[in-house]
C-alpha cells in the first residue's frame, strides 16, 4: 500500500514536543518522517565539533514511535563559517556577481572542496545511521536547481568548463573547428582562454552555450555521486533526490541513473502562479485545484527518472509562501493529488511540512499543523486517505500505450536558440502530453536513450534537438506509430544545422527549406490540417513542395506548432491508426491507470 509521510524539521521546535509530535504523526496514519536536509548548523555548529546527539534522539523518538525515517544530507545549506573556510564558495549569477549567504543553495557546483566536505558529513551521517532499523531511505541534498542554482558563472566554475572542455575535445583546433571559431575570428590557442558564455557582447556562439549547459549539468551529477559514494558502503537503504517541478537545468536522467528512485517535490497551486505558461481564464478557472495535466507530467516523468520506483517527497498542503498569490486548495484537493499519485504508481506521498513555523522565511507557508500546534484544515483530509488507501492502492502500475520522448538537452538548445522568443522545448512537450491525456490516453514519459521505445504502440518525438545514435537506431526500426517533429533533429550535437533531419526515418527524402518564427498574435492555417502557431516549416519531398503534416507509413512528420484542436486531430490520427481506445475528456477530467481524476470538482474514483 502506498504510504504517506511528513516532512519534519524537529531543530525549529522545543525538544519537549518531539515525542507528542511523533506520536500524532503515527495516529493520523503516517508512516515516514523526512528531517535532517537543513540541519548542518546544528550538525556541525563549529568547524570540526559534530553534534549527533539531537538527531539520535529524534531518531529514537520515530522509531520508538513506529515510524520510520527519511535522512537528508544538509549540502543545500553549508553553515556560515564555511564561508570563512571557503571564501570562494558562492555561486556567481550571470551578471558575474556572487550569490550571497542569507538563504540556501549559495554554492557553487564547481567548488570541490565543498563538494568533499559535504560528501565527508554525508558519510558521516551514513556510519551513524545507515543500518538503523527505521531508516527508510536517504535523499542527497535538496532540490538541485531550485533558485536558479545549477548555472554558476564563477572563476572556479571557469577552470572547470575549460577542463571539461579539454577532456571533451582534446585539441583547441578540433573545439575551433566543431564549434565553427572561424565566424567572427572567434578561434582560440588553448583552453585557458576560453571564459563562460556571459557577458559576451551580442550573443555567444550556440555551441559554446550549449556546451557550458552541458557541463553544468554533468557538474551536479558529479556533485551527487559524490554523495552516493560516500553513503553507499554504510547502508543497504535507497539513495534519492528530490526533483521539483519543471526545473530543466540539469539532467535528470543522468541523475537518476545513480539512485534506486527518484522522488519529487510537487505545489499545484504554487506551479499554477509561479511557473505555467497557461493564460489568466486557466490559472483563474483552476486556482484552487492546480493545473490538470502538470501534476501528473511530473510524476510520469520521475517514475522514468527513477526507473519505475518513485515517491512524492513534499506534497503541497494548504496555501504556500512563494507564488505571485497563494490561494488554499479546494476542500479534498489535496486528498487527490495524493490519489493521483498513487494512480501514477507512487511509492509514497509525503507532505510539506508537519508544522508552520512562525518565523523566517517560510512563516506564511501552511502546514498539518498550525505554528500554535492547532491541527490546520487539512489533517482530515490525510486521516481519511487511510481508508482510501486501502481501498484503491494495487501494486500493479500498467504501462501505458504512448511513450512521449523528453530530452534535456533540447530544452537547453532552444533556449540557446529559440528563433523566436516564445519557443519553449518543455512546453512544447507538455501541449503534446496535455492533448494525449484529453484523448483520455495513459502516457509514459521516456528518455531519449531509444531503450524502451519498443514496448510502445505510439512514440512521438518533438522537438527534439539532435538525436543520438542509439535512438535513432531504436526508431528507425521501431514497428509501432511515430511521431517526428516539428524541429526533431534539425542540429547536429555541435549545433550545426542537420544536412538531412529526418529523411532517413520517414523513409522519403524530405528536406527542410526554411522556419518561420510567428508573433503571438499570428497563426497559420493550411488548408485541410489546420492551424499552427510560433513555429512553421516549409518542406519538401522529392523537390516538391508539401504541406507541414506528412504520412508515410506507420510515420508522421509535423512541420510546425499546432493549436490545441489541430494537436488533437494529429494526435487523434496517430492513435487510431495505432489501434487504440481513444475516451475524449472534459477539460478538468483526466485518467490514469483506470482512475478518473477531477481537477474541476476535487473528485477521483475508479472509471467505470
Ligand atoms: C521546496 C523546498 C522546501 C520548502 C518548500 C516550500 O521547494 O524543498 O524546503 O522550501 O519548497 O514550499
Amino acid at each position: 500500500m502506498m504510504k504517506l509521510g511528513v516532512c519534519y524539521y524537529p531543530e525549529h521546535w522545543p525538544t519537549a514536543m518531539w515525542a507528542t509530535d511523533a506520536a500524532e504523526m503515527k495516529s493520523i496514519g503516517l508512516s515516514l518522517v523526512r528531517i535532517g536536509e537543513f540541519a548542518w548548523s546544528r550538525l556541525e555548529p563549529k568547524e570540526g565539533t559534530f553534534d549527533f546527539s539531537w538527531l539520535d534522539e529524534v531518531i529514537e523518538i520515530l522509531y520508538g514511535a513506529g515510524l520510520q525515517f527519511i535522512l537528508g544530507t544538509p549540502s543545500a545549506t553549508p553553515p556560515r563559517w564555511m564561508l570563512d573556510k571557503f571564501p570562494d564558495l558562492l555561486a556567481w549569477d550571470e551578471g558575474g556577481r556572487p550569490r550571497e549567504f542569507g538563504s540556501r543553495r549559495h554554492y557553487c557546483h564547481s567548488h570541490e572542496a565543498y563538494m568533499h566536505v559535504a560528501a565527508e558529513m554525508a558519510e558521516r551521517l551514513a556510519k551513524r545511521y545507515g543500518n538503523h532499523p527505521a531508516l527508510y531511505a536517504w535523499q542527497t541534498d535538496n532540490e538541485y536547481g531550485c533558485h536558479d542554482t545549477v548555472r554558476s558563472y564563477s572563476p572556479l566554475a571557469t577552470i572547470a568548463f575549460q577542463n571539461w572542455l579539454s577532456n571533451k575535445y582534446k585539441t583547441i583546433t578540433e573545439l575551433n573547428q566543431r564549434w565553427g571559431n572561424v565566424f567572427w575570428s572567434m578561434e582560440y590557442d588553448s583552453f585557458d582562454q576560453i571564459g563562460l558564455p556571459n557577458l559576451t557582447v551580442t550573443e555567444p556562439n550556440p555551441s559554446h552555450k550549449l556546451d557550458f549547459y552541458r557541463f553544468c549539468s554533468d557538474q551536479v551529477v558529479v556533485w551527487n555521486q559524490a554523495q552516493i559514494a560516500a553513503i553507499r558502503p554504510h547502508t543497504d537503504k535507497p539513495i534519492f533526490h528530490n526533483y521539483m517541478g519543471r526545473i530543466t537545468e540539469f539532467d535528470h536522467f543522468k541523475l537518476g541513473e545513480d539512485m534506486e528512485i527518484a522522488t519529487w517535490d510537487t505545489y499545484p497551486l504554487g506551479f499554477l502562479e509561479d511557473r505555467s505558461d497557461r493564460d489568466e481564464s486557466f490559472r483563474h478557472k483552476y486556482q484552487y485545484t492546480g493545473d490538470p495535466d502538470f501534476q501528473a507530467f511530473h510524476h510520469d516523468l520521475y517514475r522514468a527518472v527513477g526507473k519505475g520506483r518513485w515517491g512524492i517527497m513534499e506534497q503541497q498542503p494548504g496555501p504556500v509562501n512563494w507564488a505571485p498569490y497563494n490561494p488554499a486548495p479546494a476542500r479534498g484537493m489535496v486528498r487527490v493529488w495524493t490519489l493521483e499519485a498513487m494512480a501514477h504508481g507512487a511509492e509514497f506521498v509525503a507532505y510539506f511540512r508537519w508544522r508552520q513555523l512562525p518565523f523566517a522565511q517560510e512563516q506564511m507557508h501552511s502546514a498539518l499543523k498550525r505554528p500554535d500546534n492547532r491541527p490546520s484544515e487539512v489533517l482530515d483530509e490525510i486521516r481519511l486517505l487511510n481508508e482510501d488507501l486501502k481501498k484503491y492502492s494495487s501494486s500493479e502500475n500498467h504501462k501505458a500505450q504512448v511513450g512521449l520522448i523528453f530530452d534535456y538537452e533540447s530544452q537547453w538548445a532552444w533556449e540557446v536558440q529559440p528563433q523566436g522568443q516564445d519557443f519553449d522545448y518543455f512546453r512544447l512537450v507538455y501541449d503534446f502530453y496535455c492533448g494525449l491525456r484529453q484523448l483520455g490516453l495513459d502516457v509514459d514519459i521516456l528518455p531519449p536513450d531509444g531503450q524502451s521505445v519498443d514496448n510502445y504502440a505510439v512514440v512521438l518525438v518533438p522537438g527534439l534537438f539532435s538525436l543520438n545514435d542509439q535512438l535513432m537506431e531504436a526508431l528507425s526500426s521501431f514497428t509501432g506509430e511515430l511521431l517526428l517533429g516539428p524541429r526533431t533533429n534539425i542540429k547536429t550535437k555541435d549545433f550545426h544545422i542537420h544536412p538531412d533531419s529526418v529523411s532517413q526515418l520517414m523513409q522519403i527524402d524530405l528536406k527542410l527549406d526554411q522556419v518561420e518564427t510567428l508573433r503571438p498574435t499570428e497563426t497559420r492555417n493550411v488548408e485541410g490540417i489546420g492551424t499552427f502557431h510560433s513555429w512553421i516549416e516549409s518542406l519538401q519531398v522529392n523537390g516538391e513542395s508539401v504541406p507541414p503534416l506528412l504520412y508515410k507509413n506507420d510515420r508522421t512528420y509535423l512541420g510546425g506548432w499546432p493549436d490545441k484542436e489541430t494537436m488533437i486531430s494529429v494526435l487523434r490520427n496517430c492513435a487510431e491508426r495505432a489501434g487504440i481506445a481513444i475516451e475524449d475528456q472534459e477539460d478538468g477530467v483526466r485518467l490514469r491507470n483506470g482512475f478518473v481524476v477531477g481537477y474541476g470538482e476535487a473528485s477521483f474514483e475508479l472509471s467505470k
